[in-house]
């Protein structure tokens, strides 16, 4: 059994998909009772448990040998980690599959990096046998501007500099294979798509997969923040998220992972494909 926590998200959504595809039992987690049937219905069991309850938790991990453990970016993701973590210790799993974000380490400089350190050293102190995911931005952020692309014309560009973006479920077949292959415990996985874009790049794509002229507008610190902020996001984590950002004019968020090709054997998304995907999304 493989227990998948944050099981309608981004990243656990396809993850279920994924690996109830490739025969595995699996236990799909959330938060909201309301979403319990729309998952039984891919397959799967499934149950609630909040990140706060400890107890339900442990009955989410009961009798799985492997968990995924996501959480959304929010100020208590530390706290929430290590109460899952603690949960799956005792009961009785064996390995961890752990989404953090890349750069994650005890070196890393922005605030997002020593957040996920930490619960990167505390899962390794657990004794559990572990793997971390470590993306980077996802491709299915442009979805939270699909309506200002249709509406607007315009693509606002919060980063200033060329991503690495990676499709989510990238993230999720990656995170797929570690748990249910062999030689995953103890690897470290950075996970970028397959090239660099800047914003202007991004603009040029969204126009021709729409056939309209989306125009790049470069969007200040604070008014990005004071976006997200108004989008429902903690101030902490919103300061954390432009923090991040700013390392993208300088180039560090351009680096190219090969990992999704390495353990996968086949070559990650593109977001020209993602977009044209999505095109309906992009269009009024
Ligand atoms: N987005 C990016 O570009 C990016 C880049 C790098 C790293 N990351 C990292 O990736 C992680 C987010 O991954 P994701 O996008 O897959 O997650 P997500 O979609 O934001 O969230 C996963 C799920 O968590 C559940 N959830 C929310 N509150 C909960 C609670 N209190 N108890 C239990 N479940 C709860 C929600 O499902 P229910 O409503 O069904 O409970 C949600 O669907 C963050 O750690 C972030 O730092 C993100």
């Amino acid at each position: 059994m493989i227990t998948v926590f944050g099981a309608t998200g981004n990243t656990g959504s396809p993850l279920v998909d994924t690996l109830l595809a490739k025969g595995a039992a699996v236990r799909a987690v959330t938060s909201d009772p309301a979403k319990v049937e729309n998952l039984k219905a891919k397959g799967c069991e499934a149950v609630t448990a909040n990140f706060t309850d400890p107890a339900a938790l442990e009955r989410a991990c009961a009798g799985a040998e492997r968990i995924y453990l996501v959480t959304p970016a929010h100020l208590d993701m530390r706290r929430w980690k290590a109460n899952a973590i603690e949960a799956a210790k005792a009961a009785g799993v064996r390995h961890v599959v752990l989404a953090t974000g890349l750069g994650a380490s005890p070196k890393a400089k922005v605030t997002f990096g020593k957040w996920h350190s930490e619960t990167q050293e505390l899962l390794k102190e657990s004794g559990l046998d572990w793997t971390f995911v470590q993306p980077t931005y996802f491709m299915q952020n442009l979805l939270w501007q699909a309506d200002t692309i249709a509406r607007d014309g315009v693509y606002y560009d919060d980063l200033g500099g060329p991503v690495a973006w990676i499709d989510a479920r990238d993230i999720a077949d990656v995170a797929a294979e570690a748990l249910t292959g062999a030689g995953h415990e103890g690897k470290t996985y950075g996970l970028t798509g397959p090239e660099a874009l800047t914003g202007e790049d991004i603009a040029a794509i969204l126009s021709e997969v729409t056939g309209r002229a989306i125009t790049c507008v470069p969007l200040s610190v604070e008014d990005s923040k004071a976006a997200m902020i108004a989008a429902g996001m903690q101030q902490e984590v919103a300061a954390a998220m432009v923090e991040l950002a700013s390392i993208a004019p300088k180039g560090y968020l351009a680096g190219i992972e090969t990992t999704v090709s390495d353990v996968l054997g086949r070559p990650a998304r593109r977001l020209r494909d993602f977009i044209v995907e999505n095109r309906d999304a992009f269009v009024q």
